[in-house]
């Protein structure tokens, strides 16, 4: 089915990001890639526009830009709710669910059991597997489910699952409270605990939830990241994707630093998991939004949005590993430049525009510089970098909405982790929302808001002495035209 052109361009409606075309959805889940197509399931309520019993929603897309969306995938059982997890192409048929050659995909998923919820055992979420033989269309839920059971642990979720060629074993990465618990299986039917991390290291404001596992070559070796969302506890309040570099060897985690590290600074990006089966690359994908106030945001046909697929990979400064964001290069194939400037004086710079953009900056020296999003009745969005704090920010405290709710309203900062001297930005801004990729995506702050005007120019403060060598500022087409 082609998208819906009419139900796509209400007002707040993201033009270059996926939201379901109704109704409410959280957190991405079984993003994998298959014969050449990119799924993406999302936790999802068709009963409403606030957080419900949930359901896989499905969508697919060939380049991770352009998405049409699916029947539901998976619905509720007698086992409870269908919360996050993984999915995977099970290129071998270790699960043995494959029939006459064909590859299954397999997702596996947390039955949370609102039932169970309030009896005082903690053992109502358990992982369960349902597979497909049509590339997703159909899922048959295993029989023997749940695969892996709750010991009592209340926060017992959010399986991703990885095969792990050392060990030839899938190694499943569960969220379990206030930490990790890694697990391995040889068929994703039968698991074995291998070991537990992280109880004494990285941020512990909140609830650990939604994790990852993936390594990047470095060097002829292999550097280990682990994904670990956070609910709440984020640096600029509320939830938040924390990430630990380091070693895995099929059944430990050991990392490489006591660096608390974030994937992400801004408010607006949650839950960020990666593609499996996607070879080398990796391509993570988060939701656009906070739990602080995800169910009072005002739209009203569908709430809540994906964040452009963004292209991970490792980088060290100051000794250590870190993880940069930028988003897919398929992005750019929808772009038009509309201004392309080299060598300039950007204090007291104007420039026209209209929403969705792609923009770049680059210059030689890092300077102070304020850049205004204006979208009428002295409604702003700034972005910035603040010499003296040595920080990032994103300020929306003017740029629209926000009295649904107290939290709202805020300016965000991020510090400058790049030792480098240049400065170098590229920004997403959609209709309602602004994703920086700052030091060539070492720092990258998504926030979303909630204009009442549609955007109209761009105005830049700076330091005198700032020189962009070079500026390029696009226009984006809308995924649903
Ligand atoms: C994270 C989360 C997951 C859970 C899902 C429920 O946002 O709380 O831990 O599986 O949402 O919708």
């Amino acid at each position: 089915a082609q998208p819906d052109t009419t139900v796509y361009h209400e007002r707040w409606r993201p033009q270059v990001h996926f939201s379901p075309k109704a109704h409410w959805t959280n957190d991405p889940n079984g993003m994998v890639y298959s014969n050449g197509t990119y799924h993406l399931f999302f936790q999802y309520f068709p009963g409403g526009t606030t957080w419900g019993p949930m359901h896989w929603g499905h969508t697919i897309s060939k380049d991770l830009i352009h998405w049409q969306e699916q029947p539901v995938a998976l619905y509720p059982d007698s086992l409870g709710y269908i919360f996050s997890g993984s999915a995977v192409a099970d290129v071998h048929n270790t699960s043995g669910f494959g029939k006459g050659g064909k590859t299954p995909l397999v997702a596996i998923y947390t039955n949370h059991d609102p039932k169970g919820e309030h009896d005082g055992k903690n053992d109502f979420q358990n992982q369960s597997i349902a597979y497909s033989l049509d590339e997703g269309k159909t899922w048959t839920k295993y029989s023997g489910n749940p695969v892996l059971k709750n010991p009592g642990i209340r926060d017992f979720r959010d399986p991703k699952v990885n095969w792990v060629e050392t060990v030839k074993k899938w190694i499943m990465t569960l969220a379990t409270q206030d930490h990790i618990t890694f697990f391995s299986s040889p068929d994703l039917k039968n698991w074995t605990k291998e070991s537990e991390f992280g109880k004494t290291l990285g941020a512990h404001g909140g609830v650990w939830e939604c994790p990852d596992l993936l390594a990047f070559d470095h060097q002829g070796k292999k550097v280990w990241v682990l994904i670990v969302n956070i609910n709440p506890g984020g640096p600029n309040k509320g939830s938040a994707t924390q990430y630990f570099t380091g070693d895995f060897d099929g059944h430990t985690f050991t990392p490489g630093d006591s660096i608390t590290k974030w994937i992400d600074y801004g408010a607006d990006e949650y839950a960020g998991i990666t593609w499996s089966n996607t070879g080398k690359r990796h391509v993570f994908l988060g939701w656009m939004s906070n739990w602080m106030y995800a169910n009072e945001v005002p739209t009203k046909t569908w709430r809540n949005a994906m964040t452009i697929p963004r292209e991970l990979s490792l980088v060290k400064e100051n000794g250590h590993f870190y993880v940069s964001s930028l988003p897919v290069k398929e992005l750019q194939a929808s772009a038009t430049t509309v201004s392309r400037r080299t060598n300039l004086k950007a204090n007291g710079d104007v420039y026209m525009c209209t929403a969705p953009l792609y923009l770049t900056m680059k210059a030689d020296e890092l300077k102070d510089f304020t850049m205004s999003f204006h979208y009428g009745a002295g409604a702003e969005l700034v972005i910035g970098f603040d010499k003296a704090s040595n920080t990032w920010f994103i300020d929306r405290t003017t740029t629209g909405e926000h009295g649904f709710n107290k939290e709202f309203a805020a300016r965000h900062t991020a510090p400058r982790i790049a030792t480098g001297k240049g400065l170098e930005l590229t920004l997403v801004v959609d209709e309602t929302s602004v994703e920086m990729f700052a030091d060539h995506g070492v720092i990258t702050m998504t926030d979303i808001f909630f204009p009442n005007a549609p955007l109209q120019k761009i105005s830049i403060t700076a330091d005198k002495e700032l020189l962009i060598r070079q500026w390029q500022l696009s226009k984006l087409k809308s995924i649903w035209k």
